[in-house]
């Protein structure tokens, strides 16, 4: 096949504890991690040239090797010199759903679906382990968006155990446009805030990891408890950017709403989510907060759970 189709899902975090540093100088994690119905498209060609070309249809994507999704296509190429020579250089082409610097892994599901496409063009038969190791050299959240579905994922993020599927919860996704969160700076204010606090020494990290893992938000997913899952969503990040960022808060407060089964900004912000058990109730916190609300520059989304998170859609 010379050409794939692929569509990328977000995700957003149910729980994102900070326990600590980490001898490489990220923060050691405990998250949930889902996948929502809400995916960009990629497109894959190959090209009769070693050139590896990207575009993308966001004008505040990067069209060069910064984009995560060209870094994925070089990783590939040094990873399988023979198949590179073999099936030559490819051009990817992003169509842009997931919002940027949103909090919500867009780049980085981008990447996902480059390392899974090329698997398949090249012919390389790789396990999603092997993907997965290769998707933790370009990021964080790289690994998790190969497998999606429900995941709790520890270390650095790349850390992975599937859990039990979640797809009948609806998601509002709210986030302002013209605003983005570094999460480089959100993790370094943290560490400057709270650093204080954080759990040191092998030991003491890993008894809090295992902690996590028979915690209440596991046990709750495991019996498939949507209003205990909704009341025990937690994001340490929220501690920096909720008072740096009024508006998220604002949106936040306004998410607070009967209907609504919890709501928390996912990964580093700015992206704000409420759950509810149906889709018509998730269509009213959409319009009540359209109409709290209505400032043009803040974008509304109501999707749900997915268990998948790259899709190959078609190939020729
Ligand atoms: O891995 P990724 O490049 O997505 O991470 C972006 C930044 O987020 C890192 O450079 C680091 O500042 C912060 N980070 C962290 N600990 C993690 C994941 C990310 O400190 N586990």
């Amino acid at each position: 096949m010379r050409a794939y189709s692929l569509t990328a899902a977000a995700k957003i975090n149910l729980y994102l504890e900070i326990i600590g540093d980490r001898p490489d100088g990220y923060h050691e994690l405990a998250m949930v991690m889902q996948s929502v119905n809400l995916a960009d498209r990629v497109d894959l060609r190959a090209l009769g040239t070693d050139d590896i070309l990207i575009h993308c249809d966001h004008p505040e994507v990067p069209a060069d090797h910064s984009n995560l999704a060209y870094r994925a296509a070089q990783l590939m190429a040094e990873a399988f010199p023979t198949a590179f020579a073999r099936f030559g250089g490819v051009e990817i082409s992003i169509r842009k759903q997931i919002p940027v610097g949103a909090g919500l892994a867009g780049g980085s599901t981008n990447a996902a679906a480059v390392l899974v496409g090329l698997d398949l063009m090249w012919q390389l038969g790789l396990t999603q382990q092997e993907l997965q190791d290769l998707g933790a050299q370009l990021g964080s959240d790289v690994p998790f968006c190969i497998s999606g579905g429900t995941a709790l994922a520890t270390g650095r993020g790349e850390v992975l155990s599937p859990l039990p599927d979640l797809d009948q919860l609806h998601v509002v996704l709210g986030k302002y446009r013209s605003l983005s969160v570094s999460t480089v700076w959100a993790y370094q204010t943290y560490r400057r805030q709270f650093g204080h606090a954080y759990v040191s020494g092998h030991e003491a990290q890993a008894e809090r990891r295992q902690h996590f893992h028979a915690g209440p938000m596991v046990t709750a997913i495991a019996h498939q408890d949507m209003t205990q899952i909704g009341q025990l969503l937690y994001n340490d990040l929220e501690r920096v950017v909720l008072p740096d960022y009024p508006k998220v808060q604002q949106l936040r407060d306004a998410f607070q709403q009967p209907t609504v089964l919890g709501t928390m900004m996912s990964g580093s912000g700015p992206t704000v989510f409420a759950l509810t058990a149906s889709a018509e109730q998730a269509q009213q916190v959409r319009d009540t907060v359209r109409a709290a609300i209505p400032d043009p520059d803040l974008e509304l989304w109501v999707t749900r759970f997915t268990p998948t998170s790259i899709r190959p859609v078609s190939s020729v």
